[in-house]
């Protein structure tokens, strides 16, 4: 699909393609100035025409029309076109203003106060005909490169929304199934990964990192154990306890993880990288693999470790029962400190009935892939 084509077209069916389809509005407090130029632009082929000899309906029927081109007297009793262009100002914004201003050939310190206002050009009174035609058609052309430009633009803006929404559904999908094939590997279940990455993500907003970020680790923390992909069934299903070169060999997968995942400037990946690679870090410093300590442990990695030990405690396991969620949130906070950041505990304990709900919305289930 020719892209630049379709977007072209697009435009050349919504925008004003014909400066004859304009819509033209005449303000002049003179009656017979708005019928000459009625009649002008008619025999131009305007049809369009709309009029008015009172300044104070210019507003509402700009509000209501949206006009194309507006020839404006200056010299109006009750308001002045300065007044009206000043109002148009704030109406449109920065957007292209399409106004011509009506005034006596004498009055140039007018002239220029119009122009200063926004009006993209005069024609002075009495008007000559060819004059008046040809102002009108050069700013009609003007705004219609304009109007077609701005559509463009916002076309484009809202296929690249789109595209970026699609990349960003698409990363977080592959990142959550890669998250499931590391658990595949071990005894936990689709639902831990869940359960621990929802959990991950409700403490991040608690602790005020912003909407973006928090959904941002929701998704990236559930690839925090995918390294077990990397440590052999002997170590990873052994029923029994390790020795210590098996459990050398176990903890070697944040750093298989990390590389699993690799380095890229993506937000997503980034953070999930950060979450694999430090998950089994402590805040005493005496976890594993980098023996790191307090802040320089991620906060991404400080959460995951507190929605990882807490999900695994209340998970019933072949070798051991769940807990019951009160004491494994004692356990969480007895190991403020030590093993967990204080203030993510802290957060965790005083939002405990939330957590007890995100834990019960994902039970446990055979469906490794119920992600
Ligand atoms: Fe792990
Ligand atoms: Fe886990």
């Amino acid at each position: 699909m020719n892209f630049d084509l379709d977007l072209d077209e697009l435009v050349m069916t919504t925008a004003l393609t014909d400066i004859n389809d304009a819509k033209i509005l005449i303000v002049d407090d003179n009656q017979a100035n708005v019928a000459l130029l009625e009649a002008l632009l008619d025999e131009d082929d305007y049809p369009n025409i709309y009029s008015t000899t009172d300044p104070f309906q210019v507003m509402p029927m700009f509000n209501e029309q949206q006009f194309d081109l507006i020839l404006l007297d200056i010299r109006m009793p009750g308001m002045s076109g300065i007044e009206i262009l000043h109002d148009l100002r704030l109406v449109v914004g920065d957007d292209y203003l399409p106004v011509i201003v009506l005034t006596a050939q004498t009055d140039e310190a007018t002239r220029r106060q119009a122009l200063e206002a926004g009006a993209k050009d005069f024609i002075t009174k009495p008007f000559s005909d060819w004059e008046v035609l040809l102002r009108v058609r050069n700013t009609l052309q003007t705004r219609l490169y304009y109007t077609r430009q701005i559509l463009r633009a916002d076309l484009l803006e809202n296929e690249i929304r789109e595209r970026t929404r699609e990349i960003r559904e698409n990363q977080f999908e592959i990142v959550q199934r890669l998250g499931v094939a590391g658990e595949l590997r071990d005894n936990e279940t689709g639902a831990h990964v869940k359960r621990m990455s929802h959990i991950c993500g409700f403490l991040a907003t608690k602790r005020n990192l912003g909407f973006d970020y928090s959904e941002h680790l929701l998704y990236a923390s559930t690839m925090h154990d995918v390294g077990k992909i990397g440590i052999p069934d002997s170590i990873l299903l052994k029923s029994g306890s390790l020795n210590e070169h098996e459990w050398q060999v176990m903890q070697q997968h944040p750093k298989i993880g990390a590389k699993i995942i690799g380095n890229h400037n993506s937000k997503l990946i980034s953070l999930a990288r950060e979450v694999a690679l430090f998950h089994h870090e402590k805040w005493d410093g005496t976890g594993y693999p980098h023996g790191i300590s307090g802040d320089s442990i991620p906060i991404s990695a400080q959460i995951a470790a507190v929605s990882d030990v807490f999900d695994a405690l209340t998970s019933e396991r072949p070798y051991k029962s769940a807990w019951p969620v009160e004491k494994a949130a004692q356990e969480i906070e007895n190991c403020a400190g030590t093993h967990f950041e204080p203030k993510t505990v802290k957060i965790f304990i005083e939002n405990l009935a939330e957590i007890r709900k995100i834990k019960e919305s994902y039970l446990d289930q055979n469906d490794y892939l119920m992600i």
